[in-house]
């Protein structure tokens, strides 16, 4: 459902295919309710009914895809479902619409295992983070034998959705939003069963600190703007802090010097030092702005 509200509200024509009993129902309540809070609260400019009469629902995967531009598989995280229902949606589509799994974890090269090579030429993941209207990045992993059209087609329909696709230039387990979430998530863990916090002290950690800036700039600029001279400097001054808390939690990853190099080198290509200045200003005001949104 959050799927189609994206597309929809992008002009995009929907059918929703779901084949369990009353989960039609539901998602036709689910869809209504949601773009009528959207709307509500200025989400939406357009009225509900003209984008809820873009999407149609069915139980027939025939009727589904029948002249089908674009798949996006939102079954449960179980790869033999998804294998199953990617290979019948190839088959009841054109042989360029690309097939893109919205699975939080599971591989491409995994969705595809044993599928005929035009087939899994057609599969990648499409990970949205939830709900996908309202938040807008989504990452595009191909798998080593996905076509490159695909992957282009692939962007430009979330590019037309005014998503934010981030390719991921490798396959690995979890993504990016998922490993980064779990790198968190895994201290936080820790740091409850080791009796330094409650679980709202982490929560107010993040909401009234981390979070804050990582709403409009990442972990990257977020140290690159906290330290004069740049993230080379922040490297420096507290790499080996938490380098150590790393080794303390079994992972000793140093930050080399090779891959701060290139981690300043990137930061720089997006950021000279001359201009650092100015983007901390705006990172302020930024924090200023939503200071009067959130409290
Ligand atoms: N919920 C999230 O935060 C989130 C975020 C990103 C990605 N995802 C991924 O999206 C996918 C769906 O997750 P969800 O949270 O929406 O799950 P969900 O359980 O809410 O929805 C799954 C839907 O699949 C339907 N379904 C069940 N069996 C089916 C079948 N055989 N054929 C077709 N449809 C079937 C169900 O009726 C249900 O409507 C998963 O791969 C999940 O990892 C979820």
């Amino acid at each position: 459902v959050s799927f189609a509200i994206m597309f929809a509200t992008n002009a995009f024509d929907v059918i929703v295919y779901d084949p369990i009993d009353d989960a039609l129902r539901r998602a036709t309540a689910d869809l209504h309710r949601r773009l009528k809070q959207l709307h509500d609260h200025g989400g939406q400019r357009e009225d509900c009914d003209t984008v809820a009469a873009r999407v149609k629902f069915t139980s027939e995967p025939a009727a589904a895809l029948e002249g089908a531009e674009f798949v996006q598989e939102c079954a449960p995280e179980i790869v033999e479902l998804k294998r199953t229902l990617l290979a019948q949606a190839a088959s009841l589509t054109a042989p360029d619409v690309p097939l893109a799994s919205s699975s939080s974890a599971i591989v491409p090269s995994e969705l595809a295992r044993g599928l005929e090579p035009d087939v899994a030429a057609r599969i990648l993941v499409g990970h949205p983070g939830n709900p996908p209207y309202l938040l807008p990045v989504v990452e595009v992993v191909p798998s080593p034998v996905t076509a490159d059209a695909i992957v282009q087609q692939t962007i430009e329909v979330y590019r037309s959705s005014r998503m934010r696709p981030v390719l991921v230039r490798r396959e690995v387990e979890g993504f990016l939003f998922n490993r980064l979430q779990g790198a968190l998530l895994r201290e936080a863990y820790c740091l409850v069963r080791d009796g330094v916090a409650t679980v709202d002290d982490i929560d107010e950690v993040v909401r009234s600190g981390l979070g804050r800036r990582w709403s409009f700039i990442g972990p990257f600029e977020t140290s690159d703007l906290n330290t004069r001279g740049g993230i080379e400097s922040h490297a420096a001054k507290m790499g080996p802090a938490y380098e150590q808390m790393g080794a303390q939690r079994g992972q000793h990853d140093p930050w080399t010097a090779d891959l701060v190099a290139e981690v300043t080198a990137q930061r720089r290509a997006l950021l000279g030092l001359a201009d650092w200045d100015d983007r901390v200003r705006w990172r302020d005001r930024k924090l200023i702005e939503l200071r009067s949104v959130v409290g």
